[in-house]
């Protein structure tokens, strides 16, 4: 599948829960689009960067040579996250190239349904944390590039230029 690049458009809309979650759907998420996720060495990867306005989205954080945390989330809900906040390095395969530093919250209670419809909910820190964030601000038409200080916007203000402009007539 491709991945939709700024300053597309769809990347901005919210997305709506999946309201009849069926057997094909899971397939489709489990399958072809956990599996772009994976072709393109992505950590996870939200239904909109495909042009999916729905809510779900995939997460596999390598945690050894040969083992990653993987996690399919379908309308996912944070329901608390921590005073305490971090900065630290995102990056988005919808924002090729361009890296910066993000600040949010390092830990976070989550609920969501899994790719067997279970109801899952759990408590969250580090980059699983950071990733489920990054991911969940897709489904609401948020980029990281959105959520930086100024000084950091300013080092990346020339790169996100080019992109848009590279970009800029992709539908
Ligand atoms: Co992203």
């Amino acid at each position: 599948m491709n991945i939709i690049v700024y300053p597309n458009l769809l990347l901005r809309k919210v997305s709506e829960e999946i309201s009849s979650i069926d057997k094909e759907t899971i397939e489709f998420i489990a399958g072809d689009f956990f599996d772009t996720m994976l072709e393109k060495d992505g950590i996870g990867l939200a239904a909109p960067q495909v042009g999916i306005l729905k809510r779900f989205f995939a997460i596999n954080i390598p945690i050894s040579e040969d083992e990653s945390i993987k996690k399919i989330v379908i309308n996912p809900k944070i329901l608390s996250s921590s005073k305490t906040k971090e900065l630290y390095e995102e990056g988005c395969l919808s924002v090729p190239l361009i890296y910066a530093l993000v600040e949010r919250p390092i830990s976070i209670k989550v609920s969501y349904m899994n790719e067997e419809m279970k109801e899952i909910t759990e408590e969250l820190d580090g980059l699983s944390a950071r990733v489920f964030q990054h991911e969940f601000d897709h489904l609401n038409g948020i980029l990281f590039i959105n959520k930086l200080s100024n000084v950091e916007l300013l080092k990346i203000k020339k790169a996100l230029k080019e992109l848009k402009n590279k970009y800029k007539n992709d539908k």
